[in-house]
């Protein structure tokens, strides 16, 4: 851009420079034609400046003034004070070509010097214009790049808190993990702890099970046994049967003396019907009793046939419509009932509370008609339960009071929890169980122990919270188990039909 006036210029002055000193040569020289040339780039100036050879003085010609080119020789004419005048002449024209050069040279340079000024100024202003540009834009950058930076930066706090708390929260879950983990290796070991007791425990219960399998087959031969000599007491019986038949006479004895006995009862009872002392002594059992008309619970006396002595008995005329005479009761422990067999067969305690009424005076009772049982139980939590069985009777000291039961029912659960046949009683004295061991010196009392069975309501009185695992305690295995020793039990009789 600044190269072609630069340029102009300086050619321009060179050209100026040049004509000056052609035309100081040419005043010393001599006057000749001179064709001067300027090359620049591809373009070439020429100049022709006037020559300062010997002209006719012809004051016409320097009219013309700028008719510098001459070609024709100069011819020697008259040449008297011209070269005087053609001098003063000349440096005339050479002045005013030089002032011409010197205005040319001035407005040129003016022209430049204010072209150069503006271009510089624009030169300055853009590039001002494009720095401020750069700057701006280096300072927007910079501002993005730093609102970046900390964009990122927050990010990276963020992550970084983050992850903290990730790291926390892991931490924290660790260690709960391993408490969890601890916790669970005691039980585990609890566990196993509790496993091989119940190992140990399973063990004993199939060994007793196999123990009371074996005597189960035995019992059943011994009831084949015994029912072929039940067949032929039957048949017997039979043979009696049909001898007393034949003869009725002795029983038509037996008859008027009963009736004489009764018209006598009737005369006593007449003569002196306030008195129940009388009357009483041949009561046989509470149910006559209650059928007298006496409805109130409470100690009793009996006479039953064949024993030798009036009895007291406890009669319960409320339960299940009265009329029960009690052969046993457990209300609190305050009777021992680890007895031997002489107390069992007579009897003992307290008739108004502990007691046991005894086997002799039960076989005689449920010998002469068809009594009932009932068996009332209570626990620990205020639940009671009953057993009733139809039929009840006991044999005699010489069948070792075998127990006799059928028609059972009651809510102390499905099953009995008496053998129903043939199960002989047993005291700490007289071992007549079913089982190699002395089931009444293990289970303590006495009972029909079978081998050694599911129940014992003749065992120790536990108090309450200490009734639990008694193996040897108040038992009834259908109503609470079969090591739940009971708060409460009664056994009571009555005549079938009542
Ligand atoms: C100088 O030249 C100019 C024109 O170029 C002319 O008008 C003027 O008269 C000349 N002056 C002299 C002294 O020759
Ligand atoms: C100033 O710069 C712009 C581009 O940046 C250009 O177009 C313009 O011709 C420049 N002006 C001068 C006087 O150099
Ligand atoms: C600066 O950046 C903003 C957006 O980030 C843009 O709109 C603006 O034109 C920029 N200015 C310059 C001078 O680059
Ligand atoms: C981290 O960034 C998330 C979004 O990505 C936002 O919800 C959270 O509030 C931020 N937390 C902090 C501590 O800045
Ligand atoms: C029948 O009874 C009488 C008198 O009681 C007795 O003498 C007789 O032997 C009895 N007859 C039989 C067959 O038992
Ligand atoms: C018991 O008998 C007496 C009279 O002997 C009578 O007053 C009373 O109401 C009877 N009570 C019951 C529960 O039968
Ligand atoms: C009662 O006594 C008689 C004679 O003493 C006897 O025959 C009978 O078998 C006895 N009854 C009972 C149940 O023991
Ligand atoms: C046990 O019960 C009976 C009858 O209820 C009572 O007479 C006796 O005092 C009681 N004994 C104890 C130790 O509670
Ligand atoms: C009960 O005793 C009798 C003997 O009186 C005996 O024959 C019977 O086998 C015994 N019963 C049991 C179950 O042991």
């Amino acid at each position: 851009m600044l190269s072609w006036p630069a340029m102009l210029l300086g050619g321009l002055l060179l050209m100026v420079a040049t004509m000056t000193v052609a035309q100081r040569r040419g005043q010393g020289a001599g006057a000749r034609r001179q064709r001067h040339r300027v090359q620049h780039g591809q373009c070439s100036y020429t100049f022709l400046l006037p020559e300062p050879e010997p002209c006719p003085p012809e004051p016409e010609a320097f009219r013309g003034s700028n008719s510098l080119q001459r070609d024709s020789p100069a011819t020697a004419l008259n040449l008297g004070d011209w070269p005087t005048q053609r001098v003063q002449h000349l440096e005339k024209v050479l002045e005013n070509n030089t002032k011409w050069l010197q205005k040319l040279e001035r407005y040129i340079q003016r022209n430049l010097r204010s072209e150069l000024a503006q271009a510089q100024q624009h030169i300055v202003q853009n590039q001002t214009a494009t720095m401020l540009e750069l700057g701006t834009s280096l300072l927007n950058q910079t501002t993005a790049q730093t609102r970046k930076l900390t964009a990122m930066e927050a990010q990276v706090l963020n992550q970084t808190s983050r992850m903290e708390i990730q790291m926390l929260e892991t931490s924290l879950s660790t260690n709960k993990l391993e408490k969890q983990l601890l916790l669970q290796g005691h039980e585990l070991h609890r566990l196993q702890g509790h496993n091989s007791a119940l190992e140990t425990r399973v063990q004993a219960l199939e060994t007793k099970q196999q123990a009371e399998l074996a005597s189960l087959r035995g019992e059943k031969e011994r009831l084949q046994r015994l029912l072929s000599r039940q067949n032929g007491a039957l048949a017997g019986l039979e043979r009696s049967l049909r001898i007393a038949s034949s003869n009725s006479s002795l029983l038509q004895h037996q008859q008027s003396q009963l009736l004489e006995s009764v018209q006598r009862l009737v005369r006593v009872a007449a003569q002196d019907p306030a008195s129940m002392r009388a009357a009483e002594q041949v009561f046989q059992d509470c149910a006559e009793i209650q059928r007298f008309g006496a409805n109130a619970s409470g100690i009793y006396t009996i006479h039953v046939a064949n024993m030798t002595e009036p009895r007291k008995v406890f009669c319960d005329m409320d339960a299940s419509g009265g009329g029960w005479t009690l052969i046993q009761r457990r209300v609190n422990g305050s009777v021992n009932f680890q007895r031997n067999w002489k107390d069992y067969k007579q009897g003992f305690g307290d008739l108004a509370g502990e007691h046991w009424l005894g086997n002799e005076l039960v076989h005689q009772l449920t010998s002469r008609t068809a009594y009932s049982l009932r068996v009332e139980l209570q626990d620990w939590e205020g639940n009671e339960a009953h057993a009733q069985y139809e039929h009840f009777q006991l044999g005699s000291e010489g069948q070792l009071y075998r127990l006799s039961l059928s028609g059972y029912s009651g809510s102390a659960g499905r099953q009995s929890s008496l053998v129903l046949q043939g199960t002989n009683f047993s005291t700490r004295d007289a071992d007549n169980d079913n089982c190699l061991c002395k089931c009444a010196q293990m289970l303590s009392g006495g009972w029909w122990f079978d081998a050694c069975g599911l129940s014992n309501l003749n065992g120790i009185y536990y108090p309450a919270r200490r009734h639990l695992r008694k193996l040897n305690g108040i038992r009834w295995h259908y109503f609470q188990g079969p090591s739940y020793s009971l708060r409460a039990a009664r056994m009571m009789v009555r005549p079938v039909g009542v």
